[in-house]
């Protein structure tokens, strides 16, 4: 090449490509975004680089990068998305309790925070009767505020949650409560169409459609009686009536009745504090709660306290389904996790089932695989761990793999991360887990564990028989 090339070579390389100061600078900015750290990378990185962080666990394998029993740590300081998997009673829950315990409190013994988050977290269960074991939080003096439907008092829930052990003053149950300023046309549409079936629009939404525009049109604030009012004067088939009128009277039952609940607006949280939203009700089926959820969702995030929002869905499989709504709702949430950075969200999801949706577990950056035994579920999802397509196929064997995971004792996990320095090099500097596997095991909770089996004999008995109370 002739020596003007190399000279304007040169001149671009050392203007432009930034290899040194730049470099290092954006290896300090990765290690400030890095969704997990080890201790040892902690301690070589200066505290602004990783302000605020938790203990999640502990180092369970082997690994010339990270010591033995290296303690995991949670970056809390920079928002990032979390996707937990694995059957029956193989420590998803209590895995995810540890992240709320490092989010929400201050505790020097366990984590370093300058200010707490605000904690919500969905719940939906109308097969077990059991409540969101998250609300055991409370036993740690964190306030916990639990949102239900009115109508949920047919079964109990409400008395559910304040028998629970360690409640004290620390944990109350209001009634789900929606204000006019809280709906809008998007949402009063996605409200009206909800279907359990899912499959087609009802006839009906084309006269809500255009009482709903009109209002826009006309620059009025949306009141849920002036509607009431605007349908009262169209003509339905009576086919058609009985269907709106099954939408309507769930939504009439979030509306405030009384004075006291005319005044409320359970959208603010604050931090340090998490506010429970359980729609387990029989009256209330699965695509209702999404539709809900995906509300509160916008709710919660309009709202959040300075310090930023952690949201969680523990058994996420009992309602983020096949449906229409179930999509919507999961729209919401990966919208979330995409401008994570920006709405200083963090999302959570746990669930039995992996496969709910690839693209959540495309976008999460952190995946963690507790003890699972379907070579189905891992065929489905072996390409989209961690957030990079085919990590797997590079990490190692597939089978073995998967033997991994089956291996794995309660409490323990592989974690998929590829962004997070959970090791140090040869020469000791922070080294990213890319497409390697960290095989850890979560710490020990602080508060009380709602999640142990309920045992025949009584031994180990589940909720109200803690001893630890
Ligand atoms: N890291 C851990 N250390 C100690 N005990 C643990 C750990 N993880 C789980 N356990 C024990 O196992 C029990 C079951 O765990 P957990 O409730 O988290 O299961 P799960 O995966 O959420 O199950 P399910 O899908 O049935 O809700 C816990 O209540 C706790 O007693
Ligand atoms: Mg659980």
């Amino acid at each position: 090449m002739s020596p003007e090339y190399e000279n304007e070579k040169k001149r671009f390389t050392e203007r432009y490509l930034g290899r040194n100061a730049k470099e290092q600078g954006r290896r300090t900015e990765e290690i400030r975004m890095s969704p997990l750290c080890s201790l040892a990378v902690a301690h070589k990185a200066s505290r602004s680089i990783l302000p605020q962080y938790g203990l999640l666990g502990f180092h369970a394998g082997q690994s010339d990068d990270i010591s033995d029993e290296e303690p995991i740590l949670l970056n809390i300081n920079a928002p990032n998305s979390t996707f937990i998997c694995g059957s029956q009673g193989s420590g998803k829950s209590y895995t995810l309790s540890a992240i709320l315990e490092d989010c929400l409190k201050k505790d020097a013994s366990l984590n370093e925070l300058k200010e707490p988050l605000a904690g919500v977290v969905f719940h939906y269960d109308n097969d077990s009767h059991t409540v969101a074991e998250a609300a055991h939080l409370c036993s740690l003096g964190i306030k916990v505020r639990v949102l239900v439907s009115k109508s949920s008092a047919a079964t109990n829930l409400k008395q559910r949650y304040l028998d629970m052990p360690g409640v004290a003053k620390n944990l109350t149950v209001d009634n789900f409560v929606l204000q006019d300023r809280h709906l809008n046309v998007e949402r009063m549409l996605k409200m009206m169409a909800f279907d359990e079936q899912d499959e087609k629009v009802p006839l009906y939404m084309v006269v809500i459609q255009r009482i709903l525009r009109d209002t826009a049109i006309n620059g009025q604030r949306f009141s849920f009686k002036k509607f009431l009012k605007d349908l009262k004067q169209e003509k339905f088939s009576p086919g058609q009536e009985a269907m709106m009128d099954m939408r309507l009277n769930l939504l009439q039952s979030f509306m405030p009745q009384t004075a006291t609940e005319q005044g409320k607006d359970l959208f603010k949280t604050t931090p340090g504090t998490l506010t429970i939203v359980d729609f387990s009700d029989p009256l209330i089926d699965s695509s209702s709660a999404c539709v809900l959820f995906d509300t509160c969702l916008a709710l919660f995030k309009e709202n959040r306290p300075k310090s930023g929002l952690v949201v969680a869905l523990d058994e996420a499989h009992k309602f983020l389904n096949k449906g229409a709504a179930a999509a919507n709702f999961t729209e919401r949430l990966l919208q979330t996790i995409r401008e994570q950075r920006h709405n200083a969200t963090r999302v959570i999801i746990a669930t039995q089932e992996p496969t709910i949706s690839e693209k959540l577990l495309d976008l999460c950056s952190t995946s963690i695989v507790h003890r699972f035994t379907s070579p189905a579920w891992f065929n489905s999802i072996k390409d989209h761990l961690g957030g990079v397509s085919s990590l797997v196929a590079e990490a190692g064997d597939r089978n073995e793999i998967f033997g991994r995971i089956v291996d794995l004792n309660v409490g323990e996990s592989l974690v998929f991360s590829p962004s997070s320095f959970v090791g140090l090099d040869g020469l000791e500097k922070p080294k990213k887990l890319g497409s390697g596997i960290l095989r850890m095991k979560t710490r020990l909770r602080e508060g009380v564990d709602g999640g142990r089996s309920v045992m025949a004999a009584g031994a180990g008995a589940g909720e109200g028989k803690e001893d630890e109370e």
